[in-house]
């Protein structure tokens, strides 16, 4: 039975030969990603961008006025240790940020394509390699004494964290339309400055001075979440939004992110309970499995947009 660490080497590996692929891999991905759909109320679904622009800024609003426990554990009571299995679990997508990004651009009509460009160019820091926010969290891990290399966290995540990347491997490579990574992409944006509050509010506690990548993220996701909302609008303009497969996307995109944080942040608390966090180095295997990959329901969002 494949698992989600599995499905994530297989993916990397689709970055630099696509197409193909394993059927087993790729049923576990159908399957896991039906059984997330399968949570979403299909009532809840918009029918047009009105709708759906209402709703996200209502998903938004009430995940900010009930922000999780564990985030305020993060700013205001975790350790420089826990933090280290924090900034640990989230590295693969740190040292390899938004490159997957690219292969949504040729399935955006061009109009929708340049508000996805205009968030690409500050991703990669406007072709200054020092500013690329993947170059931020390599001076955070340095400033942490972490490694640097992928290799070394594609060995030690939980599923949740590889979950995380994967969902943007689906989204852009293999979703059947690209409204699913257009709401997504615009739900996190969105919310992220708010959300990332807990990690500068750590570092600034911790004296982490490589907080630039948190920090930046605070600042530039505010532009990023006005150009999201364009790239919705560009799509309704040139017909190709499916309000329902967008929000179908930022659900994803919200479940699977706070699944995540959740996975990561017990697993700092879990392995500093048991005396472990005191160096990534030492950390060894992950943790259990926080949620065991299962049978999953069948997708209940099957019908075609259009
Ligand atoms: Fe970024
Ligand atoms: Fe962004």
């Amino acid at each position: 039975m494949p698992e989600q660490k599995q499905l994530y080497l297989y993916n990397r590996a689709q970055l630099h030969e696509p197409g193909g692929g394993d059927p087993a891999l790729l049923a576990f991905e159908r399957q896991w990603i039906a059984g997330q759909l399968a949570e979403i109320p299909p009532a809840d679904c918009p029918g047009d961008l009105a709708g759906l622009q209402q709703r996200l800024a209502r998903l938004i609003a009430e995940e900010q006025r009930e922000l999780p426990e564990s985030a305020g554990y993060v700013g205001e009571r975790m350790t420089l240790d826990e933090f280290r299995i924090l900034v640990q679990e989230f590295a693969v997508d740190g040292l390899t940020e938004a490159q997957v990004f690219y292969y949504i651009l040729p399935r955006l009509t061009l109009e929708a394509q340049m508000p996805m460009l205009r968030i690409m160019i500050d991703e990669f820091g406007s072709g200054n390699l020092k500013r690329a926010h993947t170059s931020l969290y390599l001076e955070l891990l340095r400033e942490l004494e972490m490694p640097t290399e992928l290799a070394f966290y594609s060995e030690r995540l939980e599923p949740e964290s590889f979950a995380f990347v994967n969902l943007f491997f689906w989204l852009t490579l293999r979703a059947d339309d690209p409204s699913y990574f257009a709401g997504a992409i615009t739900y996190l944006e969105t919310a992220i400055p708010v959300f990332f509050e807990c990690y500068v509010q750590a570092c600034r506690r911790l004296g982490i001075e490589a907080h630039a990548y948190y920090s930046e993220h605070q600042h530039i996701d505010a532009f990023h979440a006005i150009e999201g909302q364009r790239l919705l609008r560009a799509m309704q303009a040139t017909d190709s939004l499916c309000p329902r497969k967008a929000w179908l996307g930022a659900r994803l995109a919200s479940a699977i992110t706070a699944a995540a944080f959740e996975g990561a942040v017990g697993k700092a608390r879990r392995l500093s309970r048991q005396g472990e966090a005191a160096n990534p180095r030492a950390t060894g295997t992950p943790g259990g499995h926080l949620r065991p990959a299962g049978q999953l329901p069948a997708d209940n969002h099957g019908a075609a947009c259009r």
